[in-house]
């Protein structure tokens, strides 16, 4: 959202009353200085209690707590001085450890010393946040195995620390893509009910060959797939204790002016699919 090619294509949203609620990746802009118009975007959905916390980059599964995970979680101190969170959430999996500064998040063994290392950094979030702590479900798996394992331990580290679900659809329709399974058969391996922030966005292929075809990634860097729109129109209902819907993009990714009709679009349709599914469920 700092970029300003992503608060230009945002911004009639905002100003026509269209966003009920956003989501800060916070840790992506600690130490740089936020632009005065997204301070003020920050500020008026922190005082409405409209803003959500997600973290990309704590690395959920680093065993032995490293200095860069020490600073994270005093960043995270000050970010929840600064604004009032209704909920704050992080990615499963293991990012980083010592040098090891970049990557995607990727599954570790569900063991239980690994679930038990799970749990400990879980509490050591929710400590600081005082406020309901989710995991979201990765993009990324090693094989189909790898897919199904990964909902087993997700289920494990909520049941354990009481947290919710951040279900991203899109990252459920990568694994569709890339290991030939189907939407139920990943939702199976999730806890749904603890289920109550929604991801959709778009992606792309990425030249990492599995099987003689490249990866679909969790990239926010595309139009949002009509399958995916398919996907969350057909299943909303189901998620019960679902309240927010967030549609992410990567502001560096929005280039062209299509790109910014793109972009509006899909946060519409979005929209209209809530709409749909409300008016269903009041009926
Ligand atoms: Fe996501």
């Amino acid at each position: 959202m700092p970029e300003q090619a992503y608060l230009d294509a945002s911004q009639p949203l905002f100003n026509s009353d269209k966003v009920d609620i956003i989501e800060w990746n916070f840790d992506t802009c600690w130490g740089s200085t936020l632009s005065k118009q997204c301070q003020e975007i920050l500020q008026t959905y922190s005082d409405k209690n409209q803003l959500l916390g997600h973290g990309v980059s704590f690395s959920l599964l680093t065993a032995r707590q490293t200095a860069r995970q020490t600073t994270w979680l005093e960043h995270l101190n000050d970010e929840v001085k600064k604004f009032n969170y209704k909920k704050i959430s992080e990615h499963f999996g293991f990012l980083t450890t010592d040098k090891f500064t970049q990557g995607a998040p990727l599954s570790m063994p569900c063991t239980p010393e690994m679930v038990k290392i799970g749990i400990n950094n879980l509490h050591k979030i929710k400590k600081i946040a005082k406020c309901p702590i989710g995991l979201e479900n990765l993009g990324f798996a090693f094989s189909k195995q790898d897919v199904i394992d990964q909902g087993k331990f997700i289920t494990e580290l909520l049941d354990e620390t009481d947290s919710f679900l951040l279900l991203d659809i899109y990252n459920i329709y990568c694994h569709m893509i890339n290991f030939n399974m189907t939407f139920d058969e990943i939702c199976e391996t999730l806890p749904i009910h603890r289920a109550n922030e929604i991801h959709i966005s778009g992606g792309s292929f990425r030249q990492i060959e599995h099987e003689n075809q490249n990866i679909y990634c969790d990239s926010h860097d595309a139009k949002v797939p009509n399958d995916v729109f398919e996907l969350l129109e057909n299943n909303l209902n189901r998620f019960k204790n679902v309240e927010t819907c967030i549609f992410e993009r990567i502001g560096k990714t929005i280039l062209t002016q299509q790109d910014t009709a793109q972009f509006r679009e899909d946060f519409l349709t979005l929209q209209s699919i809530i709409k749909k599914t409300n008016h269903a469920r009041n009926q």
